[in-house]
């Protein structure tokens, strides 16, 4: 049996017929930037989100990215984020001048550790910026207390968790601002490239706007700006797709369930949902020694299972590391103190896990993952 590691052509054939008709409908509109269907998206959203303000634009990355431009991060600040998460959450950072500082994530969940947040707080401080990572959102309570009593800006980069809830909050509620991607492999994506920005402050929608349309929303350019438009195409494949992201997330939260169910009793780490919150399961994360191997494993029977992420930020090689650029890991010396980010690195490998999947591809990566525990894999467990 091959199981994939994406649904996306399995969910674009289940839709087809509604996805078809939306793109033609743009097609035919003739209106294919900043037009109808982007604006219609862009309230669809907000209506979702139960916030005030929903802008489309390009990327995750220039959501980040222009929110922090809007909020007046920038040069001189540091930015406290997490660095098990993807490059675009600290690339963004650094793309405004500011510095990011990382914090070590939580053993359980895999997100930002809020009792370690405060030693890293100085007078250089502007924001928090928690990642709601693999699709479970991170303390948002504590984070939303923190930056109260510091006076500072919170951003949450939602990019893996459209649709997700705390105990006692919603995603956007104790925030500045929500940044999301709906990229294809997102669970809420397009079929290319989208992101978003969420906020409740009527204050930081003008620049925003301003930013994504070459420093113009009407006709004269104000200010420097940028390209980052949500296409109307794009648009409106994720107002057909929002129509669904409920009964999506709900089958994802069904095949965690099932795994969860498979595997119970292996000694191999299986992801943590924390009680009350809607965790939606955007990826599902386990962790094990050994990980290289049993990856190796699950492709000789036909299942992909990726990494999330096998290299930490603080770690990469690509980013523009050293003190002339205000970073404070300057060519590895002194190196960030983050050992449970480093262990997930180390040790996580995620299974597939999409709306699409059925219980038999479900049963049987399970399947194969214990078998290699019991197997091949059985040195590491004893
Ligand atoms: C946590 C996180 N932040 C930001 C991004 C960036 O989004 P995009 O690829 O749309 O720029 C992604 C995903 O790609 C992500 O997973």
């Amino acid at each position: 049996m091959k199981v994939p590691f994406y649904g996306h052509v399995r969910q674009y054939h289940n839709l087809k017929a509604d996805i078809d008709k939306a793109i033609v409908d743009v097609l035919e509109s003739g209106k294919y930037t900043m037009g109808p269907a982007m604006q219609a998206f862009e309230k669809e959203a907000a209506a979702y989100m139960g916030m005030k303000h929903c802008i489309g634009l390009n990327s995750g990355t220039d959501a980040l990215w222009l929110t922090f431009i809007a909020l007046g991060i920038g040069k001189g600040d540091e930015v406290i984020t997490t660095s098990n998460t993807f490059f675009a959450t600290a690339e963004a950072i650094w793309l405004v001048g500011a510095t990011p500082v990382f914090v070590d994530c939580e053993a359980d969940t895999r997100n930002i550790d809020v009792t370690k947040i405060e030693e890293k707080i100085t007078s250089k401080t502007k924001a928090i910026i928690p990642v709601h990572l693999y699709g479970q959102p991170a303390n948002m309570p504590e984070i939303a207390k923190i930056a109260k009593k510091h006076n500072l800006l919170v951003v949450e980069d939602c990019a893996q968790a459209f649709g997700s809830k705390g105990d006692t909050f919603k995603v956007g509620e104790l925030s500045d601002a929500v940044a999301t991607s709906f990229i294809t492999a997102k669970n809420l994506g397009t079929f290319g490239d989208g992101g978003a920005v969420f906020t409740n402050r009527d204050d930081i929608i003008e620049p925003i706007l301003k930013m994504r349309n070459h420093g113009s929303n009407k006709r004269s350019h104000h200010s420097v700006g940028w390209n980052s438009r949500l296409d109307d195409i794009h648009a409106a494949i994720l107002s057909v797709k929002i129509k669904h992201i409920d009964e999506f997330n709900d089958l994802r939260i069904k095949w965690a369930k099932l795994y969860d169910k498979e595997l119970a009793g292996t000694k191999i780490k299986l992801p943590y949902g924390k009680p009350g919150y809607r965790h939606i399961y955007h990826l599902y994360v386990i962790e094990t020694e050994g990980r290289d191997e049993l990856q190796k494993f699950l492709d000789e029977k036909g299942i992909t299972a990726l990494t999330n992420y096998p290299i930490a930020i603080h770690e990469q090689e690509g980013f523009p590391f050293g003190p002339e650029q205000g970073w404070p890991y300057a060519g590895g010396d002194p190196k960030p103190v983050l050992p449970e980010t480093e262990k997930n690195s180390a040790h996580c490998l995620t299974l597939p896990i999409y709306p699409e999947l059925t219980e038999e591809e479900v049963k049987y990566v399970a399947a194969a993952v214990l078998e290699w525990e019991k197997g091949p894999g059985a040195k590491y467990f004893k």
